[in-house]
């Protein structure tokens, strides 16, 4: 006799595509749907960019993984972003997602990507070495009377031949900040060709001049991705995204603060984006440059001698010399950092530490495992607080 069929999981072939839209439409939403057909549609990306559970042919779990480019300072390092995961109902509780979770990790380390990003399920991702490192921006709710703006921008719907020019306005919005996770090329074609978004490119004499993506709720639309040259061109952007509306909410990033000095009904929601950082003597090595630069920029004087970073179950040094750090080392548990000259940061804070707006100071004003001792400037110099911007296919 025959027992139930054994669950497998493994990169989706082509003849899981239609199993993966079905669960994503079931578990996720109607709308998720196309967007998942899509990605699974381009020869570009195809189901070998997803991970699914199969009992025998059937697929009764899902993961798709997005490549994503995440800048930090003047380093820019290959990173990840997981959507659309979901398990058949009579299939939870299985392992099956913590299964696909670590098959997509080995992909992605694989590919050299440095950080994967995840918006979703409560705490859920914590699990998996996810942290909440940055907060989601404040939104600004504006009503259709308010934008004004400039009356020389005209609208269109963005195509596939405007993604050259979208990747040139986020670049623009992005310089704002010190820390983007930013939309892949791929991705910008899914979201423009997207049933769910409506991308909108502002021009001024045929120049793109701004963008925004809208996302169409029941009630108010709410505009994120919001790009624009000028404070102009901004409000232009939200008087469009209020036509025949009573109003829109609109998600605030680093870049637009200055155009939006005297909007003053923000709301914040208080959740955040799961960042993760599976290797976090990788990362640091990879924006040693970028240290170094805060380092110079910091006007400290520095010591020759060593930094040591404890992550307590495991530990990264660098030696000092000149003022600039050199090459990373990794080495054992240190259990007492401080009276070794060095801070502790427990491995959970990493990227709070790293990709969050807090700063090393502020971290341990917050966590009695985060001890910077008497590395505190130099700690503070390498990791201040910092303005962060973060695009995600859905807003968290
Ligand atoms: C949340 C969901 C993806 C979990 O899938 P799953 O296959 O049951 O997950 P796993 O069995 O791999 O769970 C791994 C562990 O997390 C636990 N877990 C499951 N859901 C959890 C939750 N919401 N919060 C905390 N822990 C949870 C499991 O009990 C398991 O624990 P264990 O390893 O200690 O036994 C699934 O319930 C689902 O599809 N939900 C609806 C779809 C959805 O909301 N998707 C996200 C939209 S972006």
């Amino acid at each position: 006799m025959s027992g139930p069929p054994e669950l497998e999981v493994r990169i989706a072939r082509p003849e899981d595509a239609d199993g993966i839209v079905a669960l994503v439409v079931d578990r996720i939403g109607d709308e998720d749907g196309p967007e998942a057909r899509l990605t699974l549609d381009d020869p570009r990306f195809g189901p070998g960019g997803w991970t699914v559970a199969v009992a025998g042919d059937r697929v009764v779990s899902t993961l798709g993984l997005f490549p994503t480019r995440t800048r930090i300072g003047s380093v820019t390092v290959p990173s990840a972003a997981i959507e659309f995961v979901a398990t058949a109902t009579e299939f939870e509780g299985k392992g099956l997602v913590r299964r696909q979770l670590d098959l997509a990790h080995r992909i992605s380390s694989e590919r050299g990507d440095l950080v994967q990003w995840m918006v979703g399920i409560p705490y859920f991702y914590r699990r998996f070495g996810y942290e909440y490192a940055v907060p989601t921006p404040d939104t600004i709710d504006i009503t259709a009377q308010s934008p004004g703006g400039a009356d020389d921008v005209s609208f269109r719907v963005a195509s596939i031949d405007d993604i050259d020019h979208i990747l040139a306005l986020q670049d623009h919005m992005g310089s704002s900040a010190m820390i983007v996770a930013e939309h892949h090329r791929l991705m910008w074609s899914w979201l423009i060709a997207s049933p769910v978004y409506r991308v909108v490119v502002a021009t001024r004499d045929d120049t793109p001049v701004g963008m925004m993506r809208i996302y169409y709720d029941e009630s108010t639309p709410l505009v994120f991705d919001v790009a624009a040259a000028d404070p102009g061109t901004f409000r232009s952007l939200l008087g469009e995204a209020c036509r025949g509306r009573a109003g829109a909410t609109v998600a605030m990033r680093p870049g637009l603060e200055d155009f939006a000095t005297n909007m003053t009904s923000r709301t914040n929601d208080g959740y955040a984006y799961y960042a993760r950082v599976p290797n976090p003597a990788d990362l640091l090595e990879a924006i040693r440059p970028e240290l170094n630069l805060r380092l110079t920029g910091s006007g400290l004087e520095i010591d020759d001698g060593e930094l040591l970073l404890s992550l307590y179950r495991a530990s990264i040094r660098f030696e000092i010399k000149e003022g600039q750090l050199g090459p990373v080392a990794t080495g054992g548990r240190v259990q007492a950092p401080v009276s070794a000259g060095g801070s502790g940061v427990p491995p959970d804070l990493i990227a709070h530490l790293i990709l969050g707006p807090l700063g090393a100071l502020e971290l341990e004003r917050r966590h009695a495992d985060v001890l910077l001792g008497q590395q505190r400037d130099l700690m503070d110099a390498l990791f201040p607080s910092q303005t962060v911007d973060v695009q995600s296919w859905v807003w968290p």
